[in-house]
């Protein structure tokens, strides 16, 4: 396996998990949306409201290109990666893609309080989430493998994906 790849709405864990199954499998522990912040000085809410939603979908798909030369990573992904092919085609080359996802419920609760997600901000009832969640599921879909993380442990996540590794 050249690295492990966390997809998944916002609120699903990927960030969470991601960092305890990188010390599991003793691989380092990469954020992309860390890196776009760390790289450009902005905050993602700076990206969105001074260059727009579609400026920061270009640094992501530079972030996901640069993966290609990447081994022994855990990455985890913005929960908006998924929906270009070119990144769904560079996401599977660049190793196995694991799919978090939460019942509607588990994410409002998980991103209560929450203000750095300009795309949560505008879409924080159940009925705009849920929309949101129906629109991206056929790309949250195409993964190796799919956990349900609603009513589950960061630690019983990270048992079912390594069982899944073990098992291939
Ligand atoms: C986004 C999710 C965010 C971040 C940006 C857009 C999305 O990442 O990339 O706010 O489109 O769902 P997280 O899923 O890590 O919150």
């Amino acid at each position: 396996m050249r690295n492990l790849i966390l997809t998944g709405f916002m609120g699903t864990g990927k960030s969470t998990v991601g960092k305890i199954l990188a010390e599991r499998l003793v691989f380092r522990y990469c954020d992309l949306d860390a890196q776009i912040v760390a790289e450009t000085g902005l905050t993602i809410n700076e990206i969105f409201s001074r260059y727009g939603e579609e400026h920061f979908r270009s640094l992501e798909t530079d972030r996901i290109r640069s993966l290609a030369n990447s081994v022994g990573f855990v990455v985890s992904t913005g929960g908006g990666a998924v929906i270009a092919a070119i990144n769904r085609r560079l996401l599977h080359e660049a190793g196995i893609v694991i799919n978090l996802t939460a019942s509607t419920g588990a994410i409002l609760d998980r991103l209560r309080g929450e203000c750095e997600r300009p795309l949560f901000q505008r879409n924080r009832s159940p009925e705009a989430l849920a929309a949101m969640l129906a629109e991206r599921e056929p790309f949250y879909a195409d993964a190796d493998l799919r956990i349900d993380t609603t009513g589950k442990t960061v630690e019983d996540v990270v048992a079912e994906i390594l069982r899944f590794i073990e098992g291939r």
